[in-house]
């Protein structure tokens, strides 16, 4: 042991032995076979970019290489909007439903057909023109899950000016910050968005934002709720005002042929510290990606599948796959405005039910959430048609993986576990299907076409067992394009540690069959009496016992070991902990890793600290478990939950203290 550990980056003792076939009749009609490993990589994307793609002009030369900066699909001309859009209704599917829009409040429902989309989107795109906005010019959209969004997206890219979503959980501050990095002229929000039955005064927002980011000049505001909103003459207007009098006829506003390497957007991503970088995405390598990664890992049959995708826009999850992946694809969805708990914590699979949805992606954290709910409010539901389930944003802990089989897939449906990033812009290491035998908590395979590898500090590749940094060794066609303005930043975060070779920032390692295992961002990974081990190891470790929810571990100071763990659980059912519950967690932990891992303390807490797009912030648990003063917690969701952990924390010492 001790000597691995100097060997590896990251130790592994986590060992999950069950494994998933797949079943038969999804092989044998599943869209990727086991072939799809064979093709070589140059011939893999060249083939998927002829073949899904609709080009005005094709293009000359496959990818260009320069590190750190690639360029896909050279010398090719399209528009992302004629592919998810125009083509379709041209193809005769314009009576295909491509979203089934559900509201937050019950019985608010619309079908929106390609053919109606195309409809929408060509107003819009003339409205936007009305404005000034033409080939180039940024434009910021602040918006809720609402069917104009997509429309104002597609639209943009219809027109070839760049967007940036802002999801709309973000302060005026940040929306502000990303329209002035970006320097965007004109904004799209709405009056107010419907949150759990309540309303949030988006517009609200954006005029403080607005204040603070001069360069936007008009402001559409898209009538949601029909509250009150004051209107500033000349710089904002109503969407349906402008609407109003402009032609939806696709002739009346062309797709804009635009270069492959073509700006398409920008996603802000906030490290947990810094300034949020903009990520640079572009045209043609981007939707390539997305729509090959989309047909293959969620087996899309066109026209017998309901896919939804249950993130939110304003994450690169929903751009990939709720917006541009699955409507270059021709996908019927599901657009969800509202939250998985209201009015009750039945209405993600009322829906289920309502749609007959047959493939579901969503995110640990949301299943997670489920699972202390109790299985019960699936239950209540006929999930039959449900035939694929999807994974993404964190690593997923076996028994979370177990318990979203089981009570939402009927023990029968696979599951696939996908890995990539705001950065990746699609999918990289994910089960395919049809092909893949899955293993609960592990990602299992590179996509095809896609090379990564587990390297140790100096830049060797581990071998099986072994962990360490995931890198890519070779460029894909959705990869950023860079960090907007900030070409040292792009080369310091992603390029620095190894020569040309992309680091993605977080552990893994890979087993004896070649399968990946993904063990969270580097950063939290702990060093307890020299062995590095990682948080989500610890984390699946505790969520295994049966009366754990969920759980998050980090580390503090320790003057024997160097770092000791230390635990944040929550219990099912809202159960309140104990010394008896205590030490039964922590001999759990033993016996199931090992007593290397076993938390020095466990802190029982109602809520864990997340972002918004509900990731764990263990950098704050790391201050409370350090008693240091809290850092930044302006990206947190909820900014109370970090106070009553701190209350809970030095409750519990004052307790130990006593004894
Ligand atoms: C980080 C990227 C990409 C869409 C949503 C998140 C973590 C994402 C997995 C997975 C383990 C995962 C990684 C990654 N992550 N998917 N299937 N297994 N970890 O995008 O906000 O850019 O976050 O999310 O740590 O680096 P993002």
């Amino acid at each position: 042991m001790a000597e691995t550990s100097q060997q590896h980056a990251i130790d592994t003792m986590f060992l999950e032995e069950r494994t998933y076939p797949p079943p038969e009749d999804f092989a044998a009609g599943a869209n990727a076979q086991a072939g799809i490993y064979d093709i070589p990589f140059e011939q893999f994307w060249e083939q998927e970019g002829r073949e899904r793609i609709t080009w005005f002009e094709p293009f000359t030369d496959l990818y260009e290489w320069e590190p750190p900066y690639a360029k896909w699909y050279l010398g090719g001309k399209l528009n992302v909007c004629f592919n998810c859009v125009d083509r379709h209704v041209e193809a005769g599917d314009g009576g295909v439903v491509a979203y089934h829009w559900e509201g937050e409040p019950e019985g608010d429902a619309r079908a929106i057909t390609y053919a109606d989309l195309q409809q929408d989107v060509v107003r819009f795109a003339n409205a936007l023109k009305k404005l000034g906005v033409q080939k180039g010019t940024p434009v910021g959209i602040y918006m809720g899950m609402v069917p104009e969004l997509p429309v104002a997206m597609l639209a943009c890219t219809r027109l070839g000016a760049p967007h940036t979503v802002v999801f709309g959980g973000f302060s005026a501050d940040s929306l502000s910050g990303r329209m002035n990095d970006m320097k965007c002229e004109v904004l799209i929000t709405q009056d107010e968005a419907w949150r759990r039955g309540s309303k949030v005064g988006l517009k609200k927002i954006a005029d403080e934002a607005m204040a603070d980011a001069p360069g936007v000049q008009s402001c559409v505001v898209l009538r949601r709720t029909g509250s009150d909103t004051p209107m500033q003459e000349g710089r904002d207007h109503w969407w349906h005002d402008l609407v109003g009098d402009v032609s939806d006829d696709p002739q009346s506003c062309p797709c804009e042929p635009m270069d492959s390497e073509d700006l398409l957007f920008l996603m802000y991503t906030s490290g947990t510290t810094a300034k949020p970088k903009g990520i640079i995405h572009t045209t043609a390598g981007y939707l390539v990606g997305t729509s090959t990664t989309h047909n293959y890992i969620f087996d899309l049959k066109q026209d017998e599948d309901v896919y939804w995708c249950a993130a939110d826009i304003g994450w690169i999850t929903g751009h990939s796959y709720i917006v541009y992946g699955p409507l270059c694809n021709r996908t019927t969805s599901v657009l969800y405005e509202g939250t998985p708990d209201f009015p009750d914590k039945d209405r993600w699979w009322s829906i289920v039910e309502k749609y007959k949805v047959t493939i579901l992606y969503t995110a640990p954290t949301a299943i997670r959430s489920h699972m202390k709910w109790g299985p019960e409010y699936a239950q209540q539901h006929d999930l039959s048609s449900l035939r694929l389930l999807g994974s993404v944003g964190e690593p997923i802990n076996p028994e979370a993986w177990i318990w979203y089989r089981e009570h939402i897939g009927s023990d029968r449906t696979p599951i696939v576990d996908t890995w990539w990033q705001t950065e990746t812009g699609m999918v990289l290491i994910t089960p395919l299907p049809g092909v893949t035998t899955l293993k609960p908590g592990s990602a299992t395979q590179p996509f095809p076409g896609v090379v990564p590898a587990v390297y140790d500090e100096q830049g060797n590749e581990v071998g099986p067992g072994g962990g360490g940094y995931l890198v890519l060794k070779r460029p894909w066609p959705a990869m950023l394009r860079g960090i907007f303005g900030d070409d040292q930043r792009y080369r310091d975060t992603y390029w620095s540690k190894y020569e040309d070779i992309y680091l993605a920032g977080d552990g893994a390692r890979i087993d004896q069959d070649g399968d990946y295992w993904l063990l969270g961002r580097i950063d939290d990974v702990m060093n307890v009496s020299g062995h590095r081990i990682s948080t989500i190891e610890v984390e699946s470790a505790l969520v295994d016992h049966q009366e754990v929810a969920e759980a998050a571990v980090c580390s503090r100071a320790d003057s024997v070991t160097g770092e000791a763990i230390v635990a944040y659980v929550t219990l099912k059912g809202g159960g309140e902990g104990s010394i008896e519950k205590l030490e039964e967690l922590r001999n759990h932990v033993s016996q199931k890793i090992g007593p290397i891992a076993k938390p020095a303390n466990i802190v029982f807490t109602p809520e864990l600290p997340k972002t918004r797009s509900g990731k764990i912030m263990r950098r704050l648990l790391r201050d409370v478990a350090n008693d240091r003063k809290l850092g930044d917690t302006t990206t947190l969701a909820d900014p109370t939950v970090v106070d009553e952990i701190a209350k809970r924390a030095s409750d519990e010492k004052a307790q130990e203290a006593e004894a």
